[in-house]
């Protein structure tokens, strides 16, 4: 292993539990970018998004991606599920890591989504039949990745298939 790994995936797709688990496993940093962003305005994502919009979001999204990944530091990083919506996101992270994409099924994801709409501001006021169309049209956005790991069996059978990999 000699570079970053890097996780993407839909939200609730455990991002960050399996990075952290991968992280422990490896004796490296972990990062996560949400939690960057809601420490560099001292505001959870959902207040964010209400107090100064997405796009907004998506700026700063870009910027700490971009200062995360401007050293050769070995560390886990797990993305915001959005993250990959910017080109220039992509294209860094393929450039300075290997990055994992976590798939995982509409039938296993449909379970955790009351436990998720409580933070995730995409999800708040839609119905099921919305929240299925964004989760289809956000595929698309997950095309570039190094691996692609199914992960509805879990965090931590998820972590073991990606330890396997670096
Ligand atoms: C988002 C996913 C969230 C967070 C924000 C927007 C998205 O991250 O960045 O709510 O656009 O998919 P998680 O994937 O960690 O839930």
């Amino acid at each position: 292993m000699h570079k970053k790994i890097i996780l993407t995936g839909f939200m609730g797709s455990g991002k960050t539990t399996v990075g952290q688990l991968i992280a422990k496993e490896l004796k490296v940093p972990f990062i996560d970018v949400d939690e960057e962003i809601e420490k560099w305005y001292g505001l959870k994502t959902t207040e964010i998004f209400q107090q100064f919009g997405e796009q907004e979001f998506r700026r700063t999204e870009l910027d700490q991606v971009k200062r995360i990944c401007s050293n050769t530091e070995i560390q886990v990083v797990s993305l915001g599920g959005g993250a990959f919506l910017q080109e220039e996101i992509r294209n860094t992270c393929m450039e300075n890591g290997t990055v994992f994409y976590l798939w995982v099924s509409w039938d296993v994801w449909k379970q955790r989504l009351d436990s998720l709409v409580p933070s995730r501001p995409l999800l708040q006021g839609k119905t099921e039949n919305e929240i299925h169309r964004i989760f289809t049209d956000r595929q698309k956005i997950y095309n570039t990745y190094h691996f692609k790991i199914k992960a509805d069996n879990g965090a931590e059978q998820t972590a073991k298939e990606i330890l396997q990999e670096v």
